[in-house]
């Protein structure tokens, strides 16, 4: 495992080890004990895009490691003026110990990876958002005990994170049913490649254009914004083609009783949630956004220790 750039990259083993690892850097942490597990690295942070969550979280996580990190912004760093992704992948890995990257297109991410000589972590791309659900599978462990047998629901937009949402559930052996209105279903080759993997591991993946279908008789409910960045001009058309998507008290009571409700956030409350679920007692999406750090300080800690 050198980098980290999709789910479907990593075995179900590696999966595990990294949920391992997490709970326990978490665990530790919330004990006071500090473990300096990347003393003297730097990871440099490529944002071609906004962020709340992964920014702070990335930053404060290799500071608890020990390490450095810095924030470069693609509005000041030359790649955002057009300097090629070779040069400055094999210039960045003379200076720092490993990349996070957000941005656009999967490609990028790629090419980076393959160019430079240290770790590649994908920090969002408009296809996958894979710390984002390593954290997700944390949640959902600490929540319900376990992750293998439960029935993940995911309704909306078959986006980065219905398509991460489903590479991981195949991996770690849970059943996942995804809702998408027509013309907005998850990226075909990442269905077959997870299908495979489904099948590997005894869980199923189930595709549909009816949210009450999907949402029956699940464990995890998650859902994330119908205007993903880089779509604010189709906000008007998305919001009417995803009418009847919102996951409301209504749609929510269709779930087992003690369901979880997931959202990556940032939120939209009245689009693709109602404020009843997302502030409700069923909510654990402060939990959710705690475990980016801890997922990520585990992805940091295997990529790039000695
Ligand atoms: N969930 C997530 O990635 O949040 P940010 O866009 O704030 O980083
Ligand atoms: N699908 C959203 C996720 C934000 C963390 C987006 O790409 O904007």
């Amino acid at each position: 495992m050198k980098d980290l750039l999709s789910l479907q990259d990593l075995s179900t083993a590696e999966v595990l080890e990294l949920l391992d690892l997490a709970a326990k850097l978490k665990q530790d942490n919330k004990e006071g004990k500090q473990h300096h597990l990347l003393k003297g690295k730097t990871i440099g942070l490529i944002f071609a895009k906004s962020s709340t969550r992964t920014r702070v979280s990335f930053e404060v996580g290799m500071y608890q490691l020990g390490g450095h990190a810095l924030f470069l912004s693609c509005n000041d760093i030359q790649l955002g003026r057009g300097e090629c992704i070779h040069d400055t992948a094999k210039t960045l890995s003379r200076f720092i110990d490993g990349i996070m990257i957000r941005t656009f297109d999967q490609k990028e991410v790629e090419q980076l990876a393959e160019y430079a000589d240290i770790p590649v972590i994908n920090g969002l791309t408009d296809l996958l958002h894979p710390c984002q659900v390593l954290a997700d599978l944390l949640t959902i462990q600490e929540h319900k005990g376990k992750l293998k047998g439960l029935k993940m629901c995911y309704l909306g937009d078959g986006n980065n994170m219905a398509n991460s949402l489903m590479q991981g559930a195949a991996k770690v052996g849970m059943d996942i049913a995804i809702a998408t209105p027509v013309g907005y279903e998850c990226d075909k080759e990442i269905v077959a490649a997870a299908m495979q993997t489904a099948k590997e591991n005894g869980c199923s993946i189930d595709l549909t254009t009816d949210p009450t279908a999907a949402i029956q008789g699940a464990d995890v409910v998650v859902t994330d914004t119908w205007v993903s960045m880089g779509q604010e001009e189709e906000k008007a058309k998305r919001i009417a083609d995803f009418k009847g998507y919102e996951v409301n008290a209504q749609l929510m009571a269709q779930a087992k009783a003690d369901a979880i409700f997931l959202h990556c956030l940032p939120a939209y409350r009245g689009y693709e949630v109602a404020e009843e679920v997302i502030d409700g007692p069923q909510s654990v999406i402060f939990d959710e956004a705690e475990n980016r750090l801890h997922a990520q300080k585990a992805v940091m800690v295997k990529l790039m220790q000695d």
